[in-house]
């Protein structure tokens, strides 16, 4: 019996790390120290990619630059929604000015394929539950919803960019490289939040940063010191990890040939 490259109580130290990584949606406003972000940046480097080609940039931004960007995104983010809440003129209006339409890369909203809506309404629910917020209070659901945009508080916001060559295997590769990141910065005392929804508008960060061609961006990530409020205990849990496999179909008996046939 192998003890494990780690030895037992490493193990079990790395699966409670992975347990305990939460995503964090409130931050202290201290600063993320440079050396840090490059010791969690370096990590997540190790992350394997399709030929090792790491086809992601990654856009980090603090101070200043942080502050331009989380006010070109939540003008953005108001915009729309002003948008939405005057109905059909207000959406027209969105068309005719572009203020505050979606220019991403990728497309962050769309109808959710129906076997996957319980989850995520589950996780939803249960995050808005916790805020106090009723289903029906659409102010404060967009109060939160804005949070995204001012990357929760924390004092940095990496945006992750994926190379288009490489098709959907360059977006498989980011998502072990954001995990990376992740355990990484939670093993060194930092928080994260991944964030989709920071790919809605690509063109602030354009505009800020040299991104070089064919890199798409897909996703964000907030990092910073997890702060005391409540919305940080939030943790949906998981399905029963059973529920991940797919079944094997049943193989008639005789079609099996007699060589592959188990032992009785
Ligand atoms: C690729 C990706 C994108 C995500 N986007 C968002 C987001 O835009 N806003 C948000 O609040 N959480 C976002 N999350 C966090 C998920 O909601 C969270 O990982 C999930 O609910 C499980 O919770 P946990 O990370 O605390 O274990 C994202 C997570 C991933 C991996």
């Amino acid at each position: 019996m192998h003890d494990g490259w780690l030895g037992g109580s490493g193990t079990r130290a790395f699966a409670e790390l992975i347990r305990a990584r939460r995503s964090v949606r409130d931050f202290l406003p201290d600063p993320v120290p440079p050396d840090l972000l490059d010791a969690v940046l370096a990590d997540a480097s190790w992350a394997p990619s399709w030929s090792n080609t790491q086809p992601y940039r990654v856009a980090v931004a603090s101070g200043t630059l942080k502050d331009r960007l989380e006010a070109a995104l939540c003008e953005r983010f108001d915009a729309a929604t002003k948008a939405k809440q005057g109905g059909m003129l207000g959406k027209l209006r969105l068309l005719v000015t572009r203020k505050g339409l979606p220019d991403g890369d990728y497309p962050t909203t769309f109808d959710y394929p129906e076997d996957l809506l319980p989850r995520r309404r589950a996780t939803g629910f249960g995050l808005y539950e916790l805020l106090g917020i009723a289903r029906s209070d659409a102010a404060a659901r967009n109060r939160q919803l804005r949070r995204n945009f001012e990357f929760f508080g924390a004092p940095t916001a990496m945006f992750i960019f994926v190379h288009e060559g490489l098709r959907e295997f360059s977006v498989l590769d980011a998502g072990v490289f954001l995990q990376t990141l992740m355990l990484s910065a939670h093993a060194r005392g930092l928080a994260t939040c991944a964030e989709g929804a920071l790919a809605t508008w690509a063109g602030p960060v354009r505009e800020l940063f040299d991104v070089p061609p064919h890199q798409k961006l897909i996703c964000g990530v907030s990092i910073g010191y997890a702060s005391p409020h409540p919305v940080n205990r939030y943790n949906p849990g998981r399905g029963n990890p059973r529920e991940l496999l797919i079944a094997p179909r049943a193989i008639a008996e005789a079609a099996v040939p007699t060589g592959a046939r188990r032992p009785p």
